[in-house]
């Protein structure tokens, strides 16, 4: 449709109507053949209501989509298609790994790829939006949400937010490619610095923090073409995203130009009177609205409060008109006026879920995300060799619950669990393993695993176990018997998959007590030890690791997550991953990130008491493994690392560089395999602290054995930029350091002039 007709439609609507296409609700109101018949209450639409709705979430499905879709036309005075979005956050019927797995993948084009598979299905199912990536970068692992995080790095967010935002959406200008989805970046903004990990709370940061940190990846993403922006929960400084005029008119909207279809989260709206910051419902409306919030998620102030505030004149006409213009306007890019169905059906669909190809690369994304964090000894654990009689042992080994709590589409029955990865390759292969449980993964796993109030109440009471006596349950007796009789134990263990996602902070970072007190009982039994870990976040894993001679960190790997943990157990690939948020070394350090400002007192390589210091007296700064840390089955070496130039010129305030940077990098290991290496910059400080270190490029590669190449980077503008106070671009003169290694503990470092 043409932008004069789209305008005509406006036009010819009424008020009503108009405030309608700003309500979102729950998917569950179509399904149900919904409403009841005339009395409003605030949280369900009547159903002429109903038939003006512009947009709705949660539901897919080609047929029932196409169903709603072809209703809603019929029913809406002016046919106005219905808008369908979801949250296919790592994909909708194929989970890829978690958020956090794909940050630590360092490989924008594998993020790519799972987007573009995600929204595939997404497209093939109906659906038209999805609500990610989530951008929101994360310093504290009790945070539930870190899951969805790509972690704790801004520059290497915003590689990866791109990336998704093109998978997702293509990168095909203005629309949403064909056989994709529209991508709606979220939570803007800050969702991710939650004070002390509780979900839902502020966060304390001032405006260089949150220009210099935070904010980095959600404008990469919209200058990748996301097509919309999520408001937060959070309040900054104590103004409540969703009603932040500075942040969503100012930054957003005028600084940023962004022009596309602003959304608040679920019942954010609504939030703003319970937070305080409005008297009731109405007053939440007319700030949102005021701040640009286009549509209301489930919070019913647009629907019950915008059509007397506009009739008031609390809202002009003009306000209301811009923004039901936007969500016109995407449903226009979308091309839903002269294809409201866009092509989907049922045998399109079934082609497209859960297919070999998504499959593939499913399985392939669990070896690019794992990390090895330990495998010690002359002749290390893994992979392990195929001669050892190897027993698989833990909670997780028959779990098909591998998806995480953000994949809230897939079906556990799609899910390759280890031990079915693990029969079939020891059918292939002529071998045999054994298998045994050990311990209930929670606590109360007897009340049912996948009811979510039965898991939550399973953390707290992991949280002050039980006095369960287990030398005599016979689960223990079993496990401990079956490590006896083997060379290898592969121990299978991890956070239940709803101790992380929404609203799921936890207090303590350790694995459930009954998983520690098996670990403990296996390792008198045997201590060729390999431990699997399952987790949507760091943790505390220094018990783990001292009870293992290996341990692999696969997070929640997703559908394909047995098959992809068996071809890393046996070597047929290696883990491809490196931390993408620091692994703590206790509770009591986070949050730790490894991008903090220097202190005026840093605790020196060689200080052996630390008073006086900024340390702790009795655990180490440094986190247990670091942010880019992460093994793999052959070694590598990093040298000859030189700058192009002692010198480069800042032209103005904001242009600087290029400054070329090189290195050689060699595989100096039995067989072939792929790193990491990271570049890595200090500026000077000048009127701010400036971070000890921030990661500037990273290449990922593989090298055959004995394999070097030399590796260029080339750093411009961008690198040596920063975010003033005031938001404008800046550059500071003075010496510039820079490091490259294979994690951020590299220290290797060589100084630059900018004059
Ligand atoms: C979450 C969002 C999500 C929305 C819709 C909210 O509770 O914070 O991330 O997109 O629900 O499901």
């Amino acid at each position: 449709m043409k932008e004069e007709q789209l305008r005509d439609l406006l036009n010819s609507m009424s008020l009503k109507e108009k405030v309608f296409q700003l309500v979102q609700i729950p998917g569950q109101y179509f399904l149900s053949g919904v409403a009841d018949t005339g009395t409003k209450t605030d949280g369900r639409p009547t159903d002429e209501e109903l038939a003006l709705v512009g947009s709705t979430l949660g539901i897919f499905g080609a047929k029932t989509t196409a169903d709603i879709q072809m209703q809603h036309l019929k029913r809406h005075p002016h046919h106005i298609p219905l808008l369908f979005m979801h949250d296919v956050v790592h994909g909708l019927r194929t989970a890829f790994p978690i958020p956090l797995a794909l940050g630590a993948s360092f490989s924008p084009e594998l993020v790519k790829q799972c987007s573009a598979a995600a929204a595939a299905e997404s497209a093939a199912s109906g659906l038209h939006v999805t609500f990610a990536p989530m951008l929101d970068l994360v310093r504290d692992p009790r945070w539930g949400r870190v899951m969805e995080s790509f972690g704790e790095d801004p520059f290497l967010n915003a590689k990866l937010g791109k990336a998704s935002v093109e998978g997702f959406r293509g990168c095909d200008g203005k629309m949403p490619e064909k056989g994709r989805v529209a991508s709606c970046i979220k939570h803007f903004a800050a969702y991710g610095a939650a004070e002390a990990g509780r979900d839902y709370t502020g966060a304390d940061l001032g405006g260089r923090q949150l220009r210099e940190f935070y904010l980095p990846a959600y404008r990469e993403a919209l200058n990748a073409g996301a097509d919309m922006v999520m408001s937060s929960f959070n309040a900054i400084d104590g103004i409540p995203a969703t009603g932040n005029e500075e942040l969503l008119r100012s930054t957003l909207r005028k600084d940023w130009g962004f022009e596309g279809v602003l959304i608040s989260d679920w019942n954010s709206v609504g939030e703003l009177a319970t937070r305080g910051v409005c008297s009731d419902l109405r007053q939440a409306a007319k700030l949102a609205m005021h701040c640009g919030v286009d549509i209301d998620m489930c919070s019913f102030a647009y629907a019950r409060h915008l059509e007397a505030l506009v009739c008031e004149g609390e809202i002009t006409e003009a306000q209301l008109d811009s923004a039901v213009f936007r969500v016109l306007e995407l449903k226009n890019r979308l091309k839903l006026f002269e294809d409201p169905l866009r092509g989907v059906t049922p045998a399109g669909e079934e082609r497209t879920i859960l297919s070999p190809v998504s499959r593939a690369l499913a399985r392939k994304a669990v070896c690019e995300c794992s990390v090895l964090l330990k495998n010690t000894g002359k002749q290390p654990l893994l992979p392990i060799a195929p001669e050892r009689k190897t027993v698989f042992i833990g909670p997780y080994v028959d779990s098909k619950e591998l998806h995480g709590a953000w994949a809230v589409s897939t079906d556990p029955e799609d899910t390759v669990s280890i031990r079915q990865a693990a029969e079939e390759f020891a059918r292939v292969q002529g071998r045999q393993f054994i298998f045994s449980k050990g311990c209930r993964m929670t606590c109360r796993e007897d009340l049912g695993p996948k009811s979510e109030e039965s898991a939550v109440m399973a953390f707290r009471e992991d949280a002050f176990p039980p006095q369960i006596e287990i030398s005599d349950d016979p689960m223990l007796k079993e496990a401990v018997a079956a490590a006896e009789s083997a060379e290898t134990v592969v121990a299978c263990l991890g956070e239940h998959r709803l101790m992380s996602g929404e609203g799921a902070s936890r207090g303590e970072l350790t694995l459930p007590e009954d998983q520690l007190k098996l670990l403990r009982s296996l390792q008198l039994a045997n201590r060729n030890i390999v431990s699997v870990i399952f987790t949507g976040r760091p943790l505390d894993l220094r018990e783990v690791c001292a009870l293992s001679r290996s341990v692999l960190l696969v997070w929640m790997p997703g559908t394909e997550g047995g098959n992809g943990i068996l071809d890393l157990l046996t070597g047929s690939a290696e883990p491809g991953g490196r931390l993408s948020m620091s692994m703590p070394y206790c509770l009591g350090q986070v949050p730790v990130y490894y991008n903090h400002f220097n202190t005026g007192r840093p605790k020196a390589e060689n200080t052996k008491i630390p008073y006086y210091v900024s340390a702790y007296i009795d655990i180490p700064n440094s986190p247990l493994f670091p942010f880019g840390y992460g093994l793999g089955y052959t070694d590598f070496s990093v040298s000859g690392f030189e700058l192009g130039a002692e010198k480069a010129e800042l032209r103005n305030a904001a242009e600087a560089g290029p400054v070329t940077v090189r290195a050689m990098v060699k595989n100096i290991g039995p067989r072939c395999g792929q790193t990491v290496v990271q570049l890595y910059m200090r500026r000077p400080s000048a009127e701010a602290l400036t971070p000890v270190k921030e990661l500037k490029a990273f290449q990922k590669l593989a090298l055959d054995p004995g394999e070097e190449r030399e590796l260029v980077f080339t750093l411009g503008s961008d690198a040596f930029c920063h975010v003033s106070a005031d938001g404008s671009l800046h550059a500071d003169k003075g010496t510039y350091r820079f490091t490259v290694g294979l994690n951020s503990e590299s220290e290797d470092w060589k100084s630059l002039e900018l004059l």
